[in-house]
């Protein structure tokens, strides 16, 4: 089910280098100073003609404003053509049509699809299917990468850098999607975070766990800003990552940052949809509370839409950034389609590499077949999909992450479906092809594998 290997998805922020996203941003600038309304500096108002003849498909699974109108305001400002889905109960998923066969078919109607689904890992699930690139405009409490992007285009313009900015996120930091595609970045961009989670809410995680492991984001100690009760944790970047990787906690002043100085705090809205129940007590950001001296400098973001969580009596004040960051949607969203489909300036794909290709052993096998994928909004679990998706985990760093939503599984056996036996999950296996991962030993032998020999030169274990 491999899709065309030529064809560049952007399914998380992660598939995209960081010279990439300069590569969005530069052009974004250009389409921003070039074709700005005269009256609205934010605003695209003019439209040019590089994409005449091309087809944007949008198919959106879940309730959109922004991202949709922006991405479809987007192409018709490059002079391309605009195809929408946008209303699950009209759409053929409504009669039982798999999102597979679905992309499948809009690909034959387009030259690039922009899906929105409300299950976790449906981009990646989509583009196997594609035969066009599909960008990501946010996949269940996954990730948002677009979205992401105008976030960094807007820290970018009102401050000019990203690195060693102080950016506090605040809310749901669980069950948004904007945020998690966010911290990666910010952690590439060498930006430290302040996780300002609602009660309960805390990131994901599998999230946070890549943030230290992966991002080498260093933990600093609670004295660093013992007197803040609204912060949860200050991971700091690590300037020298080659020594201070060798340790999870840093000294934040030390490091030289400074936890009394927001300088970006981002609002998110309590995911209702991605939850069961009310949010009790969720934090409400407001003129008041911005008054603190370390937000004197702060500019404001939230992806939108805010219900009731981002005082409207804050709009006018100038630290206000949320309209603007709503508004480089467009500009965002053009530079990424004119570079996914290589019409104005270079193709992504120059860069050396392109995308980052996954290189860590990947396990594919059928459902029913040892472990599943654990979280249960995860798209292999969707019913529509059983027929086109499968249990597949990349092994990274120790611990198996679903293919499809990057959730992780920390404790598993591996078997050798071949052998009939089980191997050591640190074994250097020949090919990943008869790998099957269990939830445990007592699984494993359960399903017929015997247990994994202490060492090589006893007999081959029959399979029992
Ligand atoms: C976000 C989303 O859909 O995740 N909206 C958007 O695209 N700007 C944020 C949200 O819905 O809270």
């Amino acid at each position: 089910v491999a899709a065309k290997p030529s064809l560049r998805h952007v399914n998380s922020i992660n598939d995209l280098q960081n010279a990439e996203i300069e590569a969005v941003f530069t052009l974004a600038d250009k389409y921003l100073n070039e074709l700005a309304d005269p009256g609205s500096p934010h605003k695209v108002g003019r439209s040019i003609d590089v994409a005449r003849g091309r087809v944007l498909a949008t198919v959106f699974l879940e309730p959109s404003t922004r991202t949709r109108l922006s991405f479809e305001s987007a192409m018709h400002r490059l002079g391309g053509g605009v195809i929408t889905s946008a209303d699950p109960a009209t759409a053929s998923t409504a009669k039982g049509e798999s999102l597979a066969d679905t992309v499948k078919i809009v690909s034959n109607y387009s030259d690039v699809i922009v899906l929105r689904h409300p299950r976790d890992g449906a981009a990646r699930h989509a583009a196997d299917y594609a035969q066009v690139p599909v960008i990501n405009g946010g996949d269940g409490a996954h990730e948002h990468p677009t979205q992401t992007l105008c976030d960094l285009f807007t820290l970018k313009r009102e401050h000019r850098r990203l690195k060693g900015l102080n950016v506090a996120v605040q809310g749901d930091l669980k069950g948004s999607r904007t945020i998690h595609s966010f911290v990666y970045a910010l952690a590439r961009f060498k930006a430290n975070l302040m996780l300002m989670p609602a009660k309960g809410m805390e990131l994901p995680a599998h999230v946070d766990a890549r943030l230290r492991e992966e991002f080498e984001l260093k933990v600093a100690p609670k004295s660093a800003y013992a007197d803040d009760a609204s912060i949860d944790a200050l991971y700091v970047t690590a300037d020298e990552p080659h020594q201070l990787s060798l340790i999870p906690a840093i000294d934040a002043e030390a490091a030289g940052v400074d936890a009394n100085r927001v300088d970006v705090i981002y609002v998110t809205r309590f995911q209702k949809e991605r939850w069961t129940g009310e949010a009790k007590d969720y934090p409400k950001v407001d003129a008041k509370f911005l008054e603190a001296p370390k937000y004197r400098k702060s500019s404001v973001l939230h992806p939108l839409p805010r219900v009731g969580e981002l005082d409207v009596a804050f709009d006018d004040d100038a630290r206000a950034a949320y309209f603007k960051q709503a508004s480089y949607g467009v500009p965002v969203r053009m530079a990424l389609i004119a570079l996914v489909l290589g019409i104005d300036g270079a193709p992504l794909g120059r860069f050396a590499g392109g995308f980052r290709e996954a290189v860590e052993p990947l396990y594919d096998n059928p459902h029913g077949e040892g472990l599943g994928c654990p979280n249960p909004n995860c798209i292999c679990h969707d019913p529509l999909e059983r027929q086109h998706t499968r249990q597949r985990f990349r092994h990274v760093g120790g611990k198996l992450r679903c293919y499809y939503c990057d959730s992780d599984t920390t404790d598993f056996v591996l078997v050798d479906r071949k052998a009939g036996k089980q191997v050591a999950a640190d074994a250097r296996v020949a090919g990943t092809r008869n790998i099957v991962p269990f939830a445990d030993a007592a699984a494993a032998e359960a399903a017929g594998y015997s247990p994994a020999e202490p060492s090589k030169r006893q007999p081959n274990a029959a399979r029992q």
